[in-house]
């Protein structure tokens, strides 16, 4: 475990936490339908449902957003981040847009076209494989298989395996492969990160194949931070080296800036060399996102991006943010409760899984943890596991699981401290008390796509 690190900062402005009873959550989950997703954020004590877009935005960042130029065609700002874009990655082209997802509908339809209806990665997250299933598009997940064993300490889970996906590539053929697309960190195994060598081998493939190669980079800077801490040759590169090392070896790039860029909305998409698809992007934000100069955002959005893309690859800062996450598994995981081990970049994956091996998958283990550490301590975390990843099949009517069971502890980037973090390992003694009393959830109400943030469930 790295030494240490203290919150890098002073806070400036506090928001009230309303304290609830126990009494009282218990009536506000069976309102919710016993989602936590539907729960009013004012009745959760400690919000680890996501670290997206919830992030505390620095002096800087609030002071750059009164420099917001709101013209509609040729703002400053949009200059001013073009700037600080191609300075980070290198890359000739890139496009503002509102937030991750929108930037996957921006790209992915111009990437499959004609008989190109395939796409591969390390692991799909849920939007970036709902977008592709929009286009029409059959999507791949070669995950290394040291990934789905939560205990198997290896430094880089979030690896693909390229073995596997080479062999894919060449039974479907090549040219019927839309793109591959890396995701840093792996949200869906774990926040793992992606090694520097496995980004190589990926683009070797995607070079021999003539496959344009993605990088779905919400958590950059968090997987660089890990290279530099876990790969040979890179302790003594710096982050910006690391991280322009890494989008050299893509063709280009969707981002969630909600993430480590530390801005509350906002989006990019980055094309490194490209005429024709820097064409067809424009082509498409326009009545997507609108004009190029803005794509869906306020100039102040694109101020307040343009300084946190660089805040958020700070290494003091990365090495309190990875660090506060790593404590909190450590500490967990100390006390008996299974992880994904080594703990992620983002936030703690409980393994519901191992936890509670008396609720099957069909009845969702990391629903019924999630639900109990809600009641019980008013922490609000998200199941990433059959409820989330998990579908019923169109033709058998059946459940399709989830590789893994996760409770995800997704911590904000520089909200809680680390008293808030103590409380939610105390939590978890009271979990660990009674787990074997546990039970599942089975879905009343469910949407075909998505579904977890607005299904209604029923306690079994
Ligand atoms: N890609 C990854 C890896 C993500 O984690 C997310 C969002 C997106 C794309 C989509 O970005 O939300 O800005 O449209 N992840 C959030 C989460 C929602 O909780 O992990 P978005």
């Amino acid at each position: 475990m790295e030494a240490f690190a203290m919150e890098p900062f002073k806070i400036k402005m506090v928001e009230p936490i309303r304290i609830t009873s126990r009494e009282e959550r218990a009536g506000i989950l069976e309102e919710a339908g016993y989602n936590t997703a539907l729960i009013r954020a004012d009745k959760v004590l400690i919000d680890l449902c996501t670290d997206s877009g919830t992030g505390a935005m620095s002096s800087s960042q609030w002071a750059a957003m009164m420099l917001g130029d709101e013209s509609y065609a040729g703002a400053a700002s949009y200059y001013r981040l073009l700037d600080v874009c191609r300075e980070i990655f290198g890359y000739k082209f890139f496009q503002p847009v509102h937030q991750g997802r929108a930037a996957e509908n921006v790209l992915f339809e111009l990437l499959f076209q004609g008989e190109k209806k395939y796409a591969i990665s390390n692991a799909f997250f849920d939007t970036t494989r709902a977008h592709a299933q929009f286009a029409g598009a059959q999507v791949f997940d070669f995950p290394v298989k040291e990934a789905l064993d939560s205990e198997a300490d290896y430094p880089f889970k979030g690896n693909i395996d390229v073995d596997a996906a080479e062999a894919k590539i060449k039974e479907i053929g090549p040219g019927k492969i839309g793109f591959i697309i890396m995701t840093l960190t792996n949200n869906a195994l774990g926040g793992q990160p992606v090694s520097m060598q496995n980004m190589k081998d990926i683009s070797a493939v995607a070079r021999k194949y003539g496959i344009t190669l993605l990088i779905d980079a919400a958590r950059f800077a968090e997987n660089a931070y890990f290279v530099k801490q876990r790969e040979a040759g890179y302790r003594d590169k710096s982050i910006a080296e690391i991280v322009r090392e890494t989008f050299q070896l893509a063709d280009g790039f969707t981002m969630s800036a909600k993430k480590d860029a530390i801005v509350n909305i906002g989006g990019l998409v980055g094309i490194k060399d490209n005429p024709d698809l820097e064409r067809g992007v424009i082509g498409r934000v326009i009545p997507y996102e609108g004009f190029i100069t803005y794509g869906g955002l306020a100039g102040r959005d694109l101020e307040a991006l343009a300084v946190g893309l660089k805040e958020g690859m700070d290494y003091d800062y990365l090495k309190y943010r990875v660090g506060q996450v790593e404590r909190l598994g450590h500490a967990l995981r100390e006390m008996g409760v299974p992880i994904q081990y080594p703990v992620g970049g983002h936030g703690v994956f409980v393994d519901a899984g191992k936890l509670l091996p008396q609720i099957p998958a069909d009845e969702f283990p990391g629903v019924a943890l999630a639900n109990e550490l809600y009641v019980d301590a008013g922490v609000r975390g998200s199941e990433i596991g059959s409820f989330c990843l998990g579908y019923v099949d169109p033709k058998t009517g059946k459940e399709v699981p989830a590789p893994m069971e996760f409770l995800r502890l997704a911590v904000p980037r520089r909200v809680y401290t680390q008293s808030h973090m103590d409380y939610v390992v105390d939590a978890f003694r009271g979990i660990l008390a009674k787990k074997n009393k546990l039970k599942g959830y089975k879905i009343v109400w469910q949407l075909p796509i998505l579904r977890y943030f607005t299904a209604r469930l029923k306690p079994l």
